[in-house]
């Protein structure tokens, strides 16, 4: 007998014809997803020019992706998907580690590596000089000798290297090694506070939507370890007027920090200075990354 199709009945008939994929986690994957895709339509009660006008915002996602700018990983990260995503990543550790935070469409592969000590801040600047230092732990708070660290960053205005020089000059970002008990020390300025790139249909949204699109000043990490989980963060400064109302939702109180005009502990005092240590977890075999984004190159060749 020919089914009748209506608004309930469409829904398991695709579940249906999905039911013979192979990969199971795919088959999963996939009728959760129609299922709340349709559940979506249906709450909404979604108009054909409702959906084409979607369609259309997707198609206009797609056409701002290049090789430098990933506009998909902007809609997730501004609807609070990579967020929800990263919070999940963390909840599956079995130890705690420094809380994950958002890759961010700047984070370039390959950055110069650095000694211990070395700025990062490798052009004119008028930022304020300050010193990060800190330790990566494990979850027993013993030092992880040689622990890779890698650190980007916008300037004091508020703009990273790909936003001002050519994108294959680099700044404001490096790759080091922290000594045999963990620890690390280099140098940099006090970031600024940025707009979301917001020139592409994203910006469209948020300017819609009313929201302020800002994101509070912070600086980027991703460290790591053999054996440990990998952890995506950032460090997020209190003080900035947006700290509490993120528009991609990063922050998180753990990640807070501030910048101490004097801290007698600092490696280099009289330098004002963050303190800032890295916990990290035992690598599990499902979670070996926590990259809720990547460099944009890659995604867009991996297409390609
Ligand atoms: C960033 O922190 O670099 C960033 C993250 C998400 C969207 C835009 C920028
Ligand atoms: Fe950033």
């Amino acid at each position: 007998m020919i089914r009748a199709i209506d608004e309930k009945t469409i829904t398991d008939a695709a579940l249906e014809q999905m039911e013979g994929t192979a990969n199971p986690r795919l088959k999963q994957i996939m009728e959760v997803l129609v299922k709340h895709l349709h559940a979506f339509a249906r709450e909404a009660d979604l108009t054909p020019e409702e959906w084409i006008e979607g369609i259309k915002f997707l198609t206009a996602v797609g056409h701002k992706c290049t090789a430098y700018r990933q506009e998909f990983i902007l809609l997730s990260d501004t609807l609070g998907l990579s967020s929800l995503i990263n919070t999940l990543h963390d909840k599956r550790t079995g130890q705690t580690g420094t809380k994950t935070s958002l890759l961010g469409p700047f984070y370039r592969q390959d950055s110069p590596v650095m000694k211990l000590g070395d700025t990062i801040a490798t052009k004119p600047t008028n930022g304020m000089e300050v010193v990060l230092y800190g330790q990566v732990k494990d979850s027993e708070g013993k030092g992880v000798a040689g622990a890779s660290i890698e650190i980007w960053q916008p300037d004091e205005t508020g703009n990273y290297d790909l936003q001002k020089h050519d994108p294959s000059e680099m700044d404001l970002r490096g790759h080091f090694h922290a000594d045999a008990d963990g620890r690390f020390y280099m140098r940099t300025v006090a970031p600024l506070g940025y707009m979301i790139p917001m020139d592409g249909p994203v910006g469209d949204m948020i300017r819609a939507q009313r929201r302020h699109g800002y994101r509070p000043a912070h600086i980027h990490f991703v460290v790591g370890a053999p054996g440990y989980r990998e952890v995506v963060t950032a460090v997020y400064l209190g003080n900035d007027d947006h700290i509490d109302s993120d528009t991609v939702f990063g922050v998180t109180d753990s990640l807070v920090t501030q910048v101490d005009m004097n801290d007698p502990a600092s490696p280099m005092p009289g330098i004002p200075s963050i303190k800032f240590d890295f916990h990290l977890a035992a690598a599990t075999a499902r979670d070996m990354t926590g990259r809720v984004g990547a460099d944009p190159s890659q995604i867009t060749s991996a297409g390609a």
